[in-house]
C-alpha cells in the first residue's frame, strides 16, 4: 500500500512539474515585453514589499541631464527626475481630467504607496507595461482592487516587478482611498492613443528595464516574425517626458486583424465566445464587464493568458473561463490586436 501511495505521489509530482513546464513554455513572451525568456531565478513575488517599493521597481528613472523639459500646451517645465517623482509625478494636462484625489496624485510615502498617476498617468491611460484604468466603471475597478487584495489576481510572470507591486498597494489602501481612485478614474474618458499596424518588418527595438519595448534610434528595421510588438512612436516623449498623449503602435503580422475580428465577432466556431455578448456594443463595457476597445494590446493579451492559466481568478473572472480556455498564443495575439484597433469611444 505504501508503495502505491509513494508511486502516486511521485507521478503527481511529475505531472505537476510537467504542467509547470508546459505553462512556462506557453507564456507569450511578446506580451510580457521579452525577446528572450526572463531569468528563472528572478522572483519579485517574494522580493517586493509595499514598505520598500524600491525593491519592487526595476525601471528606475532615466539619467537626469538637468535639462528642463516642456510639452506644447503642457504645464511648466521639469527635469526627468521631477517628471517621474514617485509621490507627485508631473501632471502635464490638468485640463484633461477632474481634480485628482490625493492618493492618485501623491500616493502615501509613509505607507510606501506610490502615486497611482505615476504608472497609470493622471488621465489613467497607462502604458503597455502596466494597465489602462480610466473610462472603466466604479464597480469593475473596485472588483479588481478587491481581487488584488484578496490574492485572486496576480501576474503569471514572477519577473514582472511592477505587476507584483499592484496587489501590495491594493492591500495597503483604505477602502475609502480605493473608492476615491475608482470614482476618479471612472470619470475620466479613455484617451485614444493606441494603433495597430500590420507589417513584416518593424523598427529595431529592445525591451527597457520594465519590459516595455522601445524603438532604437535610427532607421534600422528588423523582421517582426510571428508576434505582436507594441512600442511608443517617440520613446523620449513617452518615457522621459511621460506625455500621457504619447501614441503607441502594436505591430502584428499581416492577416492578424482579420483573424481577430473573426474570433471576436463569431466566436470562431466554438473556439471562443463573441465578445460583445458581455463587453457590450463596440466592446465599450457593460457594468461590471470592462471596456476593452482601443486599449493596449500587450496588456490585453497578458490578461487573456493570466486568466487562462488561472493567476487571475477574481470574483467575475469565471465568466471569461470558456472565452480563454481554448485560445492559442496566435489567437490571443489576434484578439488583442483587433480589440486594440477598435475606437474606445
Ligand atoms: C508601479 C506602477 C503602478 C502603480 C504606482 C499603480 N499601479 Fe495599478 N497597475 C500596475 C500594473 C503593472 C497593473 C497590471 C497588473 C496585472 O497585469 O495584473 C495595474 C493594474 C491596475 C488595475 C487593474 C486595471 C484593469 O483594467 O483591470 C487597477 C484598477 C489599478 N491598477 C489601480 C491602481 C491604483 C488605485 C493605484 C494607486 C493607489 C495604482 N494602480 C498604482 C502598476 C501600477
Ligand atoms: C460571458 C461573458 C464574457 C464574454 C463572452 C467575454 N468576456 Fe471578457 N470579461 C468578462 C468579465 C466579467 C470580465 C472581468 C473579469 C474580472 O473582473 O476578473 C472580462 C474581462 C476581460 C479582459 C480583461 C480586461 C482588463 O481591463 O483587465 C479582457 C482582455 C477580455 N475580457 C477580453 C475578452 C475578449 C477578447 C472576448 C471575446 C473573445 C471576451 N472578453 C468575451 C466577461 C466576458
Amino acid at each position: 500500500m505504501k508503495k502505491v501511495i509513494g508511486a502516486l505521489a511521485v507521478s503527481c509530482v511529475l505531472a505537476t512539474a510537467g504542467a509547470v513546464l508546459v505553462r512556462a513554455a506557453g507564456m507569450p513572451l511578446w506580451a510580457y515585453g521579452y525577446v528572450d525568456p526572463p531569468p528563472a531565478d528572478s522572483d519579485y513575488s517574494k522580493k517586493c514589499t509595499v514598505q520598500r517599493p524600491v525593491d519592487c521597481a526595476r525601471g528606475g528613472t532615466p539619467p537626469d541631464d538637468g535639462r528642463k523639459r516642456t510639452l506644447p500646451g503642457g504645464t511648466g517645465e521639469w527635469t526627468v527626475t521631477e517628471i517621474a517623482n514617485d509621490y507627485g509625478p508631473v501632471d502635464w494636462y490638468p485640463g484633461d481630467h477632474p481634480k485628482m484625489p490625493d492618493i492618485v496624485a501623491h500616493g502615501d510615502k509613509a505607507r510606501g504607496i506610490r502615486a497611482c498617476a505615476l504608472c497609470h498617468f493622471p488621465n489613467g491611460t497607462g502604458k503597455p507595461e502596466n494597465a489602462p484604468v480610466s473610462g472603466t466603471s466604479v464597480q469593475y475597478f473596485m472588483n479588481q482592487m478587491a481581487d488584488f487584495k484578496n490574492g485572486l489576481r496576480h501576474t503569471s510572470d514572477k519577473n514582472k516587478a511592477n505587476a507584483w507591486e499592484m496587489p501590495l498597494m491594493a492591500a495597503a489602501l483604505t477602502p475609502e482611498e480605493a473608492k476615491q481612485a475608482a470614482e476618479y478614474f471612472a470619470a475620466v474618458k479613455y484617451y485614444p492613443k493606441n494603433k495597430v499596424v500590420e507589417a513584416d518588418v518593424i523598427p529595431k527595438f529592445a525591451p527597457n528595464a520594465n519590459n516595455l519595448f522601445l524603438p532604437a534610434a535610427g532607421s534600422n528595421k528588423v523582421p517582426l516574425g510571428n508576434r505582436l510588438v507594441e512600442m511608443p512612436d517617440d520613446p523620449d516623449d513617452a518615457q522621459n517626458i511621460r506625455n500621457p498623449h504619447s501614441p503607441f503602435t502594436a505591430y502584428v503580422p499581416p492577416g492578424t486583424l482579420k483573424k481577430g475580428e473573426m474570433l471576436a465577432t463569431t466566436g470562431g466556431d466554438g473556439k471562443t465566445i463573441r465578445c460583445d455578448v458581455c463587453h457590450g456594443p463596440g466592446l465599450r463595457g457593460l457594468d461590471p464587464v470592462p471596456a476593452i476597445a482601443g486599449r493596449q494590446a500587450s496588456y490585453l493579451a497578458r490578461q487573456l493568458y493570466d486568466m487562462q492559466i488561472g493567476t487571475r481568478r477574481g470574483l467575475w473572472s469565471p465568466l471569461m473561463k470558456d472565452v480563454v480556455a481554448k485560445l492559442t498564443e496566435d489567437d490571443m495575439m489576434a484578439l488583442a490586436a483587433y480589440v486594440t484597433s477598435l475606437s474606445p469611444q
